[in-house]
């Protein structure tokens, strides 16, 4: 099977591509940068040699986490408290993952409209493009306006917060 997923699945290590952080603006960090960036998507970054994920974050964090570790929850959870910033990742939008750290902080939610190819970290299109289909989210007012700028897609706004049925997380 041709796809995406499938060469994701073997290394975490694919690239985004520029124009993606381009058109949201600037970024202050990039807690998990590739070891050989192509190009920098943030002033700063941190790489699998820091551990970003147990570093302090600040300002305005881009986040592509690495998706095939087992914590990649934990993740989502740090970006969920830092709340400043976007972070990209598959529109699964059913998961526990998205009822515990997506839906209760997010300010706004883009669906790409289309399924981006991502990078090699010598900066070429990778062979396939996603295998399923991204999203942004947006964890305060500021990146909110970012995702609607972009032209990336269809942003979901929620009137106030998203609102979560009661006892959601029962369901998992
Ligand atoms: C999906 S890639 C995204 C790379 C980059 N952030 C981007 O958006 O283009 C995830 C990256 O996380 C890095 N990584 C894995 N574990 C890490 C850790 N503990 N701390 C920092 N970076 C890590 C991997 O080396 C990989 O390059």
């Amino acid at each position: 099977m041709k796809t995406h997923l499938k060469s994701v699945g073997q290394t975490d290590t694919w690239i985004t591509p520029k124009y993606i952080t381009d058109a949201l603006g600037k970024f202050d960090l990039d807690p998990c940068a590739h070891t050989d960036m192509p190009w920098q998507h943030a002033d700063r970054c941190y790489t699998i040699h820091d551990d970003g994920l147990s570093q302090k974050w600040d300002g305005r964090v881009w986040l592509n986490p690495p998706y095939n570790q087992y914590r990649i929850n934990h993740w989502l959870q740090k970006m969920s408290v830092h709340k400043n910033g976007i972070m990209l990742i598959n529109a699964a939008c059913e998961t526990k993952r998205f009822y515990k750290y997506v839906y209760p902080e997010a300010t706004g939610i883009l669906m790409m409209n289309h399924r981006p190819f991502f990078c090699t970290p010598d900066g070429k299109r990778g062979p396939y493009g996603s295998g399923q289909s991204i999203c942004l989210v947006s964890y305060d007012e500021q990146n909110l306006q970012s995702l609607l700028q972009s032209k990336l897609g269809v942003v979901l706004k929620p009137i106030g917060n998203f609102q979560i049925e009661e006892d959601a997380l029962k369901l998992f």
